[in-house]
C-alpha cells in the first residue's frame, strides 16, 4: 500500500440507502422551523448529513450477521462475553462496563470518583463529559497546549496535555482534590486533534507520582494512533493495533462512546484495571443502566459492537481511509482558500467561522449562523461548536466564550463516497463566497443544560443571504 499514491476504501457497498435532495424553499421552510439549530432539522431533510460521527457508522455484513447470532439473555450473555475478549484484546483493560453509550459511562466514572469540590483536569473540555463531572460535584480545568485554541497552529499534536498546566492544578488544588485526570484522544472540540504517545506517557507518569488515575475517553482513540503512527518519530512501523494497546496501557481506565471508532450506532462501555473501582461502578450500573451484563445494551448490540472493536484494527487499511477522506475534504477546502482549522482533524473538518463571518461579533453566534447558512445552500448538515456549545459560567452566568468558533462537518464512517465531499466542497466555497451576507442570530429559546442540543434562534435581522 505504501508504495502508492493514491488510496481506497477496503471495502465495497452492498447495499444503499436513498437520500433526497430538497429545494431551497423547502430548506428555508425546514431551518425557520427548526430554530436554525440543524440539531432540530428532519433528517429527512437533509441531503449529506455531517452533524456527527456519532452513531452514524456504516456496519459490515459481518457485524450485521452478528445481531442475527446476538444472545438475548437477561444475565451472562454470550455477546457479554464476546465483547469482554474484544475489549481485553484490542484495548487491553480487564475490567468492562457496558453502558448504552459514552456518557452513561462518564456518568458511572464520576459518581465513582469524584467527590463535592474535586478538580478534574483533562485536555479541554467535551460537553458531556464535563456535564457528568460538574454533576458529580467537580469542577473541569483545562491543561491542553495553548495551540490547541489556534486554529492555525500546524503543531502535530494539539491535544497534547502542558505538563506545566497539570502540574499548577497539582499545585493549587491539592493531589488529594484531582480523583483523576480525563485524557482525551485525538481531542473531538480542538479539531479531531491527536496527543503524541511521548505527551501520553509523560501525564502517566506525572499522574502516578502524584496518585491520581489516568482516565482515557478513548472515543477516538484509533483516529490518534492513525496519526501517532503518521508523525511520532519510531511509529512509523507499527501497526495501530499495536499503538492503541500501548495507550491504553498508560492509562488506568477508559470511557467509550462506541459509536466512533468502534464502527456500531449504539453503545458503549466504562473499561478498568482495579477490581475494587469496578466492582463500585457495577454496583451503580444496575441502578442507571442494566445488569453488569448488558449495561445498556441488548445482546445484538454488543455482538454487533464486538465484531466491530476487531475489525477497526484488521490492519490499517480502515483507518487509513477512514481518515484520508477527512483529509481529502480539509484539503479541498484548504486549496479553495476557506478558513479550517488545521491540521485537518481525524473525524471532520472544522470551519473558522470567527474567521469566515468576521463582520459578527461572538454574542451573535458565527458558527451557529454559518451552520445556518451552508444548510440552507445545499442541504449539507454540520454542528456548531462554538460560543452555544461551550454554555455559561456556573458561577457569573455569562457565556464562555471559547477562542475556537467552528463549524464542524463530521465524517460518518463508510458511508459517504468522495463525489458526496465534493459536493460538500462546493457549499462551502459557495457560502464562503456570499458570507457577508449571512448575518447573526439571537436566542428565542435557551436550555439551562447542554444548551446546544434544544436552543432556538432566529436572525437578528433579515439575512440577505
Ligand atoms: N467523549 C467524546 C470525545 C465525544 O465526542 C462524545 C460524543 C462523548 C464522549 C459522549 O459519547 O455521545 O456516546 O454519549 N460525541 C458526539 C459528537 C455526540 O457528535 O461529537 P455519547
Amino acid at each position: 500500500m505504501s508504495a502508492r499514491r493514491t488510496w481506497a476504501e477496503p471495502w465495497k457497498i452492498k447495499m444503499v440507502e436513498p437520500i433526497r435532495m430538497t429545494t431551497r424553499t423547502e430548506r428555508e421552510e425546514a431551518a425557520r422551523t427548526a430554530g436554525y439549530n440543524t440539531f432540530l432539522l428532519k433528517s429527512d431533510d437533509v441531503y449529506i448529513d455531517l452533524l456527527t460521527d456519532s452513531g452514524t457508522s456504516a456496519m459490515s455484513d459481518h457485524q450485521w450477521a452478528g445481531l442475527m447470532l446476538g444472545d438475548e439473555a437477561y444475565a451472562g450473555s454470550k455477546s457479554f462475553y464476546h465483547l469482554v475478549d474484544a475489549v481485553q484484546a484490542v484495548y487491553g483493560y480487564e475490567e468492562l462496563i457496558p453502558t448504552h453509550q459514552g456518557r452513561g459511562a462518564e456518568h458511572i466514572l464520576s459518581q465513582i470518583l469524584i467527590s463535592d469540590g474535586d478538580v478534574i483536569p483533562g485536555n479541554m473540555y467535551f460537553t458531556t463529559t464535563k456535564f457528568h463531572q460538574e454533576y458529580a460535584g467537580g469542577r473541569f480545568v483545562d491543561v491542553i497546549i495553548d495551540e490547541a485554541h489556534e486554529p492555525y497552529s500546524d503543531h502535530p499534536f494539539k491535544g497534547n496535555v502542558d505538563l506545566a498546566k497539570l502540574q499548577a492544578a497539582i499545585d493549587t488544588y491539592g493531589a488529594d482534590r484531582i480523583p483523576y485526570i480525563s485524557v482525551e484522544a485525538n481531542v473531538n472540540m480542538a479539531g479531531g486533534q491527536p496527543m503524541s504517545m511521548a505527551n501520553l506517557r509523560a501525564v502517566s507518569e506525572l499522574c502516578r507520582r502524584n496518585g491520581i488515575l489516568v482516565m482515557l475517553d478513548a472515543t477516538r482513540a484509533l483516529e490518534n494512533a492513525w496519526f501517532i503512527k503518521q508523525r511520532e518519530g519510531g511509529y512509523s512501523d507499527r501497526s495501530v493495533a499495536e499503538i492503541l494497546l500501548e495507550m491504553c496501557g498508560l492509562t488506568d481506565g477508559a470511557t467509550m462512546s462506541s459509536k466512533k471508532d468502534n464502527l456500531v450506532n449504539i453503545g458503549g462501555f466504562l473499561a478498568l484495571r482495579d477490581p475494587e473501582l469496578a466492582r463500585k461502578a457495577r454496583a451503580l450500573l444496575v441502578a442507571f443502566e442494566g445488569l453488569h451484563t448488558y449495561g445498556g445494551m441488548s445482546g445484538r448490540d454488543m455482538e454487533a459492537l464486538a465484531r466491530g472493536i476487531r475489525e477497526m484494527v484488521d490492519g490499517d487499511d480502515h483507518i487509513a481511509a477512514r481518515v484520508g477522506q477527512v483529509e481529502y475534504l480539509g484539503h479541498g477546502l484548504l486549496k479553495a482558500g476557506v478558513p479550517v482549522v488545521r491540521p485537518i482533524g481525524g473525524h471532520g473538518v472544522f470551519l473558522d467561522a470567527r474567521a469566515i463571518l468576521e463582520h459578527l461579533t461572538q454574542d451573535e453566534f458565527p458558527a451557529q449562523a454559518l451552520t445556518a447558512a451552508i444548510y440552507l445552500d445545499s442541504g449539507v448538515r454540520g454542528m456548531e461548536r462554538g460560543v452555544v456549545s461551550a454554555g455559561r459560567d456556573l458561577v457569573t452566568g455569562e457565556h464562555h466564550y471559547p477562542k475556537l468558533e467552528l463549524v464542524r462537518l463530521t465524517i460518518p464512517r463508510r458511508v459517504y463516497t468522495q463525489a458526496h465531499m465534493d459536493v460538500v466542497m462546493e457549499s462551502v466555497v459557495e457560502v464562503y463566497e456570499h458570507r457577508e451576507k449571512v448575518g447573526g442570530l439571537r436566542f428565542t429559546y435557551e436550555p439551562e443544560e447542554l444548551r446546544f442540543f434544544q436552543a432556538r434562534f432566529q436572525p437578528i435581522q433579515p439575512w440577505e443571504f
